[in-house]
């Protein structure tokens, strides 16, 4: 299969090969999703078999308008529609039971519940309305991969195996949405993202309870996704929490013959004398830009052969710094960089 790349003026394109069953990735405000018609179970099956996807692990179901998700959940509480008034179109995803087989198995990984994201993204928002279906869309990428932040990494991982790709430039804000569970009494984050716990608090008036904790392989996790490996380059990723470590890193890195990946603040790169070894890659200036270029980055380095260390900073794990630090320690195996150091 040749792979069409599409853009928002041949989304009608797009639309079609949505209704013909075929899988077209498109673009959000997070990161690229694999995109096929959510009331087709043939089609949402081929998108597990294109990411090599585990096949209990639910799929988000990509809305254009708050009436489709009334049509499969059950009624929704007025904490939930705020939820969706404030944070919709944007990163937010919501977990809502649904009515009687409302929805198929292949989406639901077998649960009473389904998650609804309307994202912001307009040329996906006309893909959805052109094509008159909800559309299924986890991460555009090969599982265990980091997410696709462009169309050049959606065709890295997926040329020949889907239908077509919608480019729309780089995403925006570089990690996935936030996964909040409002099927339960206390709203509850599985997943951290793009909107921070303290705005959802905010809004609602109320706690949040976080269930984004390491899941055990024997354990049954309420989000399937977060017992898998994730976001994992070929290198080893060590993580420095403490930006007093820098100048140690600096003289392991002048102590090593290959080249060492850094993934680091500006200030940080250019404060300290690196030797000539250090590849040197700069995060921006703060938790926004360094979450917006994370997953970009750990591919760059994954393309190379000759790096086998990647280094990178850590950040205060509040706001969006939670979903930075989230991915990070799954990208690394929450390896510190203390054990490079001792
Ligand atoms: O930003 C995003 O959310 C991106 C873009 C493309 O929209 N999508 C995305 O999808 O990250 P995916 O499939 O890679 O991650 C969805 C997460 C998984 O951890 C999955 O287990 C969880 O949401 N999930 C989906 N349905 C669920 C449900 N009914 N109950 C609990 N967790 C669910
Ligand atoms: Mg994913």
């Amino acid at each position: 299969m040749k792979t069409k790349i599409l853009n928002k003026a041949t989304i009608k394109e797009g639309a079609a090969l949505i209704n013909a069953g075929q899988l077209v990735a498109f673009p959000t405000e997070t990161v690229y999703g694999l995109g096929a018609d959510a009331t087709n179970e043939a089609a949402v099956k081929q998108v597990y078999a294109a990411k090599g996807r585990p096949s209990d692990n639910p799929l988000i179901v990509h809305v254009a308008d708050i009436e489709t998700v009334q049509k499969y959940a059950q009624p929704l509480d007025d904490a939930s529609l705020k939820l969706m008034n404030t944070f919709w179109p944007g990163p937010l995803t919501l977990i809502f039971k649904l009515k009687p087989n409302a929805l198929s198995k292949s989406v639901t990984g077998g649960l009473d519940t389904a998650a609804f994201r309307f994202p912001a993204n307009q040329a996906t928002l006309d893909l959805i309305i052109t094509a008159g279906v909800p559309l299924v869309g986890p991460s555009a990428n090969t599982s265990g991969k980091p997410s696709p932040t462009t169309a050049k990494h959606v065709l890295h991982d997926l040329d020949g195996k889907i239908a077509a790709v919608v480019d729309d430039g780089p995403t925006k804000v570089g990690v996935e949405s936030t996964v909040l569970d409002m099927s339960v009494t206390v709203p509850t984050i599985l997943r951290p993202g793009g909107i921070a716990k303290e705005q959802l608090e905010t809004i609602l008036g109320t706690k949040v309870n976080d269930e984004h904790h390491h899941v055990g392989v024997t354990e049954v996790p309420k989000a399937p996704g977060m017992k898998y490996k994730h976001y994992a380059p070929n290198a080893q990723v060590y993580i420095v929490n403490d930006d007093n470590d820098w100048t140690a890193v600096r003289d392991w890195v002048a102590a090593q013959t290959k080249p060492v990946g850094i993934m680091t603040t500006d200030d940080i790169k250019n404060q300290l004398d690196w030797p000539a070894n250090a590849e040197l890659i700069s995060l921006g200036n703060d938790v926004i830009s360094a979450s917006h270029l994370l997953f970009k980055e750990l591919r760059e380095f994954d393309n190379r052969n000759d790096v086998d260390t990647i280094i990178v900073k850590g950040f205060e794990p509040t706001g969006l710094g939670a979903a930075y630090m989230n991915r990070l320690n799954k990208s690394a195996g929450q390896t510190y960089v203390g054990e490079l150091l001792k």
